[in-house]
C-alpha cells in the first residue's frame, strides 16, 4: 500500500469507527485502537500535505486558529416553532390540520431537543457547510467547529441526495456540562446555567480545539432539498439515518389523536432518563404534500406545533431572605427555603433577583413558594400559595436598605433593577471583586494569585486595595495557608512584572465603569496618560471614538472620588506604565487618510489584526459593517454572501489583499 492508499484507507476506518461510537453507540475498536489509528493518519498526513482533505476525519480534533465567523443566507429561511403548553391547544392543532386537509394524515411526534439549531449542507456526499441559525434569515458560518462534533457525518454512505440541507439541534450531552462546570468552578470561572447555553457558547468558540474537548452531540430532525427521497418526512429521516445521521430513535407516527397524547404522557417523565436535554414535544404533519397544503405564518408552519413539558415544580416553605453583594456593588436577594427535591437534587436556595421580583410575589416570610427549575441550574421562585399563608402583616419581606456587608446605603441607579452598594472603595467584596479583576489575564496579568489567595490576603489585612499587591514581599505572605517558600517568591515575581504592563491595560485594570478593554485602549490613545484623562472634561470625553455620555459620565465619577485619585498616586509611585510609550511611527502614512474599510473574508499574505493594524497606520479606519459610507472592502477568500451582495447593491469597490498591499506600499 502506499501512502495515499493507507491515507484513504485509515480516513475510512476512522470515519466508520466514528459512526459506530457516536451514532450508533455500538464501538468495534477500543479507544486506544482508535486513537493509535487517527495518530498513524495524522502523521501521514503532516507527511503528505498534497492529500490534504477538509472532511478528513483528523479534521475532528480541531484548530487553534482563529477566525471570525463569516456570515450566510440560509437558503431556506430558518423558522421557529408555534408553541403551547396545554393539552387543549394540542387538540385544536390537530382539529385545524383535519379540517384543512379533509383527508387521512399521519402525525411525526418527535423530542424536542434543547439545544441550539444548527443547519448543514452536504454536496456530493460531502459536508460543505455548517451555519448557526442566527436571525433566521442569515447566521454564523461554523463548519469548521461543527466539523469536530463526532455524530455528525463529515462523508456520507448510501443513496444520499447530490446536494441537500438537513437541520437538527447541536446538544451537549447532561454528563459533558456537569463535567465543564466542575472544571469551570474548579477555575473559578463563571458557570453555564443550562447545556443549552453551553452548546452554543461553545459553537461560537473561536478556538475549534477547544470546542473538540467540549464533547458536543447532534440530532438531526428536518431534511431541505429539491431530490428528497420520499413524501413521508419520518421516512426520509430514516433514509438519513442509513446516510450516516445520528436520527433520534424515538420518534414516532400517530395516526390518531390519542397516540399523539400518549406519546406526549410518555415522555414527559420518560425524558429524565436521557442522556441530553428537551424541553418538550414536536408535532409534525408527516406528509410533505400535505404540509406544503398547510403552508406557514409568516414566522412558523402551520404543519407543525411544539407542546412545551411544564417546568419541573416544587412547593415548600420560606424560611428567610439574605443577601449577596457581587463585585460590582449589584445586590443579589436569595431566597433561604426547607430543602426540597426537584428534578433530582435538593434545593435550599433560590435566586430572587431584585426588589421588583420580590414585590411582584408579595413575598412573607413563611410563605409556601413554588420553586422551579426549568432548565436553569439556579432555581427560581415563580409563585406563593397564599391560601397557606398565616397571615403576619409584619412578615412581609422588606428589600434591605443597607449592605449587608459594609452597612452603607443602598442606591437604585435609574432605568436599572438592580439596588447597588455604592460604597465601592470599602465594602469587602467589592474590594476583593476589584483586586479579582485588576490581576486577570487581560488586565494586569499577575499569575499565582486567585480569588482564594485574594480572599486570604485581604482576611490577614496584608492586601486592602491594588497597590497594597505592590508592597509585599516574599517573607510577608509565605507560611500562610498553602504557601510555600516558591510560591511566595513567583508570587512577588509576577507583581512586580506587571509594572510593565501597558498604559492602555492599566486602565482598564482599574476597573472603572463601563470602561472595557476596547474603551480603556479609545482612551488611552487619545488622552495619553492619566492625569490628561483625569481633567478631561465630559464633552472632550464624548468627542472621543465610541464615548457616549454613560461611560463620560462613570469617568467622571471615577476621578471624583479622592480615594481613587490617592490608589493611583501610589500605583505610579510603584512604577506602573500610567502614560502610554512612545509609538515607533515608522511606516505610518496617511495613504487611507478618510477612508472607511471593511474586511471580510480570510486572507493569505497577512491575519485579519495585521490588516486592521495597517490600515490604522495608514490613516484609514476600520468599520465593522458596510453601508453608503464605506470606501472599500478589503476581501479575502469566502467572503460572505451577505456582505457580497450588499456590497454589490451598494456600488462598493471590493479590493484585493495584493491590490490592497500595492495601494499601501
Ligand atoms: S423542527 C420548521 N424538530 O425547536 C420546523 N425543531 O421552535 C423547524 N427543535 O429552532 C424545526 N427539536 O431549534 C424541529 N424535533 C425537532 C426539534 C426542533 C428541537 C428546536 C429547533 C427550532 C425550535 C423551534
Amino acid at each position: 500500500m502506499n501512502a495515499k492508499e493507507r491515507i484513504d484507507w485509515l480516513r475510512n476506518e476512522l470515519h466508520q469507527h466514528n459512526h459506530n461510537y457516536y451514532v450508533l453507540n455500538a464501538p468495534t475498536i477500543s479507544d486506544k485502537e482508535f486513537d493509535d489509528l487517527m495518530r498513524e493518519l495524522q502523521d501521514l498526513e503532516k507527511a503528505h500535505p498534497e492529500y490534504q482533505d477538509d472532511n478528513s476525519p483528523s479534521m475532528r480534533v480541531g484548530s487553534d486558529l482563529n477566525k471570525n465567523f463569516t456570515q450566510v443566507t440560509h437558503k431556506y429561511p430558518m423558522l421557529s416553532l408555534g408553541n403551547t403548553y396545554s393539552e387543549a391547544e394540542v387538540t385544536d392543532f390537530y382539529n385545524r390540520v383535519k379540517s384543512q386537509l379533509n383527508e387521512e394524515f399521519e402525525i411525526c411526534c418527535e423530542l424536542k431537543y434543547d439545544g441550539t439549531s444548527i443547519s448543514l449542507t452536504y454536496e456530493e456526499g460531502k459536508l460543505v457547510r455548517a451555519v448557526t441559525r442566527g436571525d433566521g434569515e442569515k447566521g454564523d458560518d461554523v463548519t469548521d467547529n461543527v466539523k469536530t462534533i463526532r455524530s455528525i457525518p463529515l462523508v456520507l454512505h448510501g443513496n444520499y441526495p447530490k446536494s441537500f440541507e438537513i437541520r437538527g439541534e447541536i446538544l451537549m450531552p447532561w454528563e459533558s456540562f456537569e463535567r465543564l462546570n466542575q472544571e469551570r468552578e474548579a477555575r473559578e470561572e463563571p458557570l453555564f446555567a443550562n447545556p443549552r447555553n453551553a452548546a452554543s457558547g461553545t459553537l461560537k468558540l473561536q478556538n475549534s480545539s477547544i470546542v473538540a474537548s467540549r464533547k458536543l452531540d447532534a440530532y438531526l430532525y428536518y431534511l431541505l432539498g429539491e431530490e428528497i427521497p420520499s413524501d413521508g418526512h419520518y421516512e426520509n429521516l430514516q433514509a438519513a439515518m442509513l446516510w450516516g445521521f445520528k436520527v433520534s430513535e424515538h420518534t414516532r407516527k400517530a395516526r390518531t389523536l390519542q397516540q399523539v397524547f400518549d406519546y406526549i404522557n410518555y415522555w414527559d417523565t420518560e425524558r429524565k432518563n436521557l442522556p441530553v436535554a428537551t424541553d418538550g414535544i414536536v408535532l409534525k404533519v408527516n406528509s410533505l404534500r400535505q404540509q406544503k397544503n398547510l403552508g406557514y405564518t409568516a414566522k412558523s408552519p402551520r404543519w407543525a406545533i411544539a407542546y412545551k413539558f411544564q417546568a419541573e415544580r416544587a412547593l415548600t416553605r420560606l424560611n428567610k431572605v439574605t443577601y449577596q453583594v457581587g463585585r460590582t456593588g449589584a445586590i443579589t436577594p436569595v431566597a433561604n427555603l426547607d430543602p426540597v427535591q426537584l428534578s433530582g437534587t435538593v434545593v435550599k436556595r433560590a435566586s430572587l433577583h431584585n426588589a421588583d421580583i420580590i414585590e411582584g410575589l408579595d413575598l412573607h416570610i413563611g410563605d409556601m413558594v413554588y420553586v422551579e427549575k426549568g432548565g436553569e441550574i439556579i432555581p427560581k421562585i415563580t409563585g406563593v400559595d397564599t391560601d397557606a399563608r398565616l397571615m403576619l402583616e409584619g412578615d412581609k419581606v422588606r428589600f434591605i436598605t443597607h449592605c449587608p456587608e459594609c452597612g452603607c446605603k443602598l442606591v437604585r441607579y435609574e432605568g436599572e433593577a438592580a439596588h447597588y452598594c455604592p460604597n465601592e472603595t470599602a465594602c469587602p467584596p467589592q474590594i476583593k471583586g476589584k483586586i479579582e479583576h485588576f490581576i486577570s489575564r487581560k488586565a494586569m496579568n499577575i499569575d499565582g494569585l486567585g480569588p482564594e489567595t485574594i480572599d486570604m490576603f485581604y482576611r490577614t489585612g496584608l492586601v486592602k486595595n491594588t497597590a497594597d499587591l505592590y508592597q509585599l514581599r516574599a517573607i510577608d505572605i509565605r507560611g500562610l495557608e498553602r504557601m510555600g517558600d516558591k510560591s511566595a517568591v513567583n508570587i512577588v515575581h509576577s507583581i512586580a512584572s506587571s509594572k510593565s504592563v501597558p498604559f492602555e491595560r492599566v486602565l482598564f485594570a482599574l476597573g472603572i465603569r463601563f470602561v472595557g478593554e476596547t474603551v480603556a485602549k479609545k482612551l488611552a490613545k487619545t488622552f495619553k496618560d492619566i492625569d490628561t484623562l483625569a481633567a478631561a472634561t465630559l464633552e472632550e470625553l464624548k468627542n472621543t471614538d465610541e464615548i457616549g455620555e454613560k461611560i463620560a459620565q462613570s469617568i467622571q465619577t471615577y476621578f471624583a472620588n479622592s480615594a481613587n485619585n490617592q490608589l493611583i498616586e501610589r500605583l505610579k509611585a510603584a512604577g506602573l506604565q500610567f502614560a502610554r510609550a512612545e509609538e515607533d511611527t515608522t511606516g505610518y502614512t496617511d495613504k487611507l487618510l478618510g477612508q472607511s474599510i471593511v474586511i471580510s473574508g480570510v486572507f493569505t499574505h497577512h491575519s485579519r489584526d495585521e490588516y486592521k493594524e495597517l490600515i490604522e497606520r495608514n490613516g484609514g479606519k476600520n468599520v465593522g459593517s458596510i453601508s453608503s459610507k464605506t470606501s472599500f472592502i478589503l476581501a479575502g477568500d469566502n467572503m460572505g454572501p451577505a456582505k457580497l451582495e450588499k456590497a454589490q447593491k451598494l456600488s462598493i469597490r471590493i479590493m484585493s489583499e495584493d491590490e490592497f498591499l500595492d495601494l499601501i506600499s
